[in-house]
């Protein structure tokens, strides 16, 4: 929960400097980020909030969104090391809940579904989401509603959630669809831009990359499907499975498809 605990600054800084590849040095943070700043106006507004200075509250509010592009409702409930990147455009609502470690790009929204229809009946009500711990929210995603997204869970860039979104899972699309858990090691580990390290950004690069691993992989069946014909046709149950044969007789071979289905060797032969 949010308080006027100055103590976090240095842990504030140092989230940012471990997630952020182009964080040069913590006077760099403390200088030029506006999540940062936007963290600290945070502190401010909900203090005086929970003071019942409503209006004031707003009004730092509403001066630090002037400042750094970052709008927090005063109301709202932030965790520990929240890195907010870039930020611009970020609107943060009241009954927003952020666990620790979370960390959104510029242009998200958490908000409500409909605010605008029987707006008096939502008074005081949870209606916007619920991010658990090591959330992180693509850029220009759209969170909206009293959902939860749970611990790890990862929403893509321009993604429009609108359902619950189980821990470690990834969501993308609009409207979102949830896809598998991530592996614990994946939820665990902090992985810049949501992307893991090492990975491809290029989607053509990475289609390329897939088709290159599933030919391998093909190659390296036929080449034990080769052997195991050879082995049946010398009379020997398993023949030698790095046994060569030309490649014109490669169409002889049992091959597995992906659907299934198998070309059986005895009808060919
Ligand atoms: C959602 C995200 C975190 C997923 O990263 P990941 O765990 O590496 O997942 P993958 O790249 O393996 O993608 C899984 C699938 O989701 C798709 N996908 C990923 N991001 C998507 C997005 N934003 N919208 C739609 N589909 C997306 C991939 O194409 C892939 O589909 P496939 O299984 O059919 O091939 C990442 O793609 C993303 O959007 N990060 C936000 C980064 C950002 O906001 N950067 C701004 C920096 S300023």
């Amino acid at each position: 929960m949010a308080t006027m605990n100055f103590k976090h600054f240095a842990e504030d800084i140092d989230a940012i400097m471990a997630r952020d590849p182009a964080a040069r040095s913590r006077l760099e943070v403390a200088l030029t980020y506006p999540g940062f700043h936007a963290l600290l106006w945070h502190r401010v507004s909900s203090a005086l909030w929970r003071s019942n200075w409503r209006v004031l509250a707003r009004f730092v509010s509403q001066a630090a969104r002037v400042l750094t592009g970052i709008e927090i409702h005063p109301g709202a409930t932030i965790g520990r090391r929240l890195f907010i990147d870039h930020g611009m455009g970020v609107v943060i609502g009241e009954t927003a809940e952020i666990g620790d470690d979370v960390t959104l790009y510029q242009d998200i929204t958490l908000g409500g579904i409909s605010p605008s229809v029987n707006s008096a009946a939502q008074v005081n009500k949870k209606r916007h989401p619920t991010l658990r711990d090591r959330v992180i929210v693509g850029a220009g995603a759209q969170v909206l509603g009293g959902i939860t997204v749970g611990e790890g869970a990862k929403i893509g860039a321009n993604a429009v959630v609108v359902t619950d979104v189980p821990a470690g899972a990834l969501a993308v699309g609009i409207p979102a669809k949830v896809s598998a858990p991530r592996s614990q090691q994946a939820q665990s580990d902090f992985a810049a831009y949501g992307l893991p390290a090492g990975a491809v950004p290029d989607p053509v690069a990475r289609a390329i990359e897939g088709l290159m691993d599933q030919v391998s992989r093909l190659q390296a069946r036929v080449g034990m499907l080769e052997g195991e014909l050879n082995g049946a046709t010398n009379g020997t149950p398993h023949g030698d499975v790095t046994g060569a044969r030309p490649a014109s007789e490669a169409t002889k071979v049992s091959v597995e498809t992906q659907s299934g289905q198998v070309d059986r060797p005895e009808s060919r032969l």
